[in-house]
């Protein structure tokens, strides 16, 4: 009855339990796109017993960092990371919330100094009420629809 939606891979990093509907945003955090050479398979909207609804990415033949992995809390707070070596998990562990972030999202204010033609990387202070919650490092402008806000 349960099926496979995609194959277990030999290598790599797999990301599940990502909200449904983030997987792309998951690939633009951890800068994977058309022309980097990773071999990426992805699920959305897979059914899921905790979650109802959830995404997948797995990226063959790269150990992702923990640090680049954790970001991934920004709009997937419950994505649990699983490193794969032949064809075995060697580590499983849930991502867990930067306190501090750096580019990634662009602060929603217009005036704010970060969207200026400074040459600025915009900084957030992060944490967990209810949701996930990005406050501006410059301007104090709170984000919390983050999704919206990753470039
Ligand atoms: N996986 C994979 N390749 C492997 C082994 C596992 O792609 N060689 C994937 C599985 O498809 C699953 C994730 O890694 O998406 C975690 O695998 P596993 O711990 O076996 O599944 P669950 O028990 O369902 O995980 P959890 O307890 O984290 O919900
Ligand atoms: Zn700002």
């Amino acid at each position: 009855m349960k099926q496979l939606t995609i194959s277990k891979i030999k290598e790599g990093t797999v990301i599940d339990h990502i909200n449904a509907g983030k997987a792309l945003l998951v690939l633009k955090i951890l800068g994977i796109h058309p022309n980097s050479m990773e071999t990426v398979s992805m699920a959305m909207n897979v059914p899921s017993k905790k979650m109802g609804k959830k995404d997948i990415v797995k990226v063959e033949g790269k150990f992702i960092n923990e640090e680049q992995l954790n970001k991934i809390a920004l709009i997937a707070p419950n994505a649990t990371i699983n490193l794969i070596k032949d064809y075995e998990i060697q580590k499983k562990f849930k991502v867990v919330l930067p306190e501090f972030i750096e580019g990634i999202i662009r602060c929603p204010n217009k005036n704010c100094i970060s969207n200026s033609n400074e040459p600025i990387t915009p900084k957030f202070h992060v944490w967990f009420d209810k949701e996930v919650i990005a406050k501006c490092h410059y301007c104090n402008k709170k984000v919390k629809e983050i999704s919206v806000y990753i470039y």
